[in-house]
């Protein structure tokens, strides 16, 4: 069995892992609460936050997983992309871990483990038949864009990721605009519910475009433009139609990207995660599209779609199983590794 630990951004999150890739036992604490005030993540607030529940929420998950030390074979942390206070406290809770029971440990690339989210097995949730490597991976959260095709455990081939912001950002700052309140995805999501998707047209970026890169700044000036035209009274009357109108316009471009490297690279089994994986609409489309192209979608539940430890643990397994092992001096990064992943 392992042990996996998530600390990259505003969610502690330890799971335990047997051989298989099964989750055991996952628990997480969120922040949501103390960032609100703020109106987004605070780095210092999140890894104080962080140092405060990671042991106590390590012995839960293990409680849970009914499971001893002597049991645990191996450790996998979140090594990078994130923010380096939120990183150091997973990373040196493992180095210390690994030290005191002397087993290995990993460092893992979170957006790979988004990636394999989709492979994770438990008592309600395995991926759809015949879903495996290779597949095209979409990563869609407050911090990533990014587009792969997953090769095999460990080989990742980045075809396409945002040239300025990402997804889930372009959604929070819409969010803001509109005074929907933190965090903001989940609330245009919901206030677009029964809005017209075309009563205002919003940009479409690089959809002409033959390569898969994303971008979304354009569709965040677009909206400052289509809001300063409307009255505070206007702003909450249409409220539905604007946000099922912006929410289209991301969405759209998603799927555009994952239909059109699926026929270019002749993969038909698709994923998407990350915490906008969340999204409403874009889960219908996806399935949507993918019928239609004879695709197999898998979409992980909520809980490996949002940051969690389970997705570290199995992209550790892996690593593990490979022979791979880290070394106390691994440091945490903001961002990934070139090698992390093979460029084309
Ligand atoms: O993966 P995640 O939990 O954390 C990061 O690694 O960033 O993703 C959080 C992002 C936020 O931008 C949030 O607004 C967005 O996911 N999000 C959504 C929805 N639920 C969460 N965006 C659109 N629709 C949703 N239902
Ligand atoms: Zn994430």
């Amino acid at each position: 069995m392992i042990l996996a630990i998530e600390t990259s951004c505003d969610d502690t999150s330890v799971a335990v892992l047997d051989a298989q890739g099964v989750v055991l036992a996952m628990r997480s604490a969120h922040q949501d609460d103390s960032h609100r005030p703020f109106g987004g993540v605070v780095p210092e607030v999140a890894s104080r936050r962080h140092s405060e529940v990671l042991l106590p929420t390590l012995e839960a998950t293990l409680g849970e997983a009914s499971v001893d030390w002597p049991q645990i074979k191996g450790l996998a942390v979140t090594a990078r992309p994130g923010l380096i206070g939120s990183l150091l406290v997973g990373l040196v809770t493992a180095k210390t871990l690994s030290l005191v029971h002397g087993i290995p440990f990993v460092g893992v690339n979170h957006i790979e483990g988004h990636l394999v989210a989709a492979l994770l097995r438990d008592k309600t949730y395995a991926p759809p038949p015949g879903f495996d490597f290779p597949y095209l991976g979409l990563a869609v959260s407050g911090g990533h864009t990014h587009l792969f095709i997953c090769e095999a455990p460990g080989r990742y081939r980045l075809i396409g990721q945002t040239v300025d912001d990402a997804a889930g950002e372009a959604f929070d700052k819409f969010a803001k605009m509109l005074r929907l309140g933190f965090p903001g995805g989940v609330a245009v999501d919901r206030a677009a519910a029964g809005g017209d998707v075309a009563a205002f047209h919003f940009p479409r970026a690089m959809q002409g475009d033959s390569g898969f890169n994303f971008s979304f700044s354009g569709l965040k000036t677009a909206a400052q433009r289509t809001l300063s035209e409307l009255s505070e009274e206007q702003q909450t009357n249409r409220r539905a139609d604007l946000c099922a109108s912006y929410q289209e316009a991301i969405v759209s471009v998603l799927v555009d990207r994952m239909v059109r490297a699926s026929k270019q690279h002749k993969i038909k089994n698709w994923t998407v995660t990350g915490g906008v994986s969340a999204n409403s609409r874009l889960r219908l489309r996806m399935a949507e599209v993918a019928a239609s192209a004879g695709a197999t979608l898998a979409l992980p539940p909520l809980r490996y779609c949002t940051d969690n430890a389970a997705m570290i643990g199995l992209a550790g397994l892996y690593r593990l199983q490979a022979g791979e092992s880290a070394g106390q001096e691994l440091s945490p990064s903001a961002r990934s590794l070139v090698t992390d992943w093979t460029h084309t």
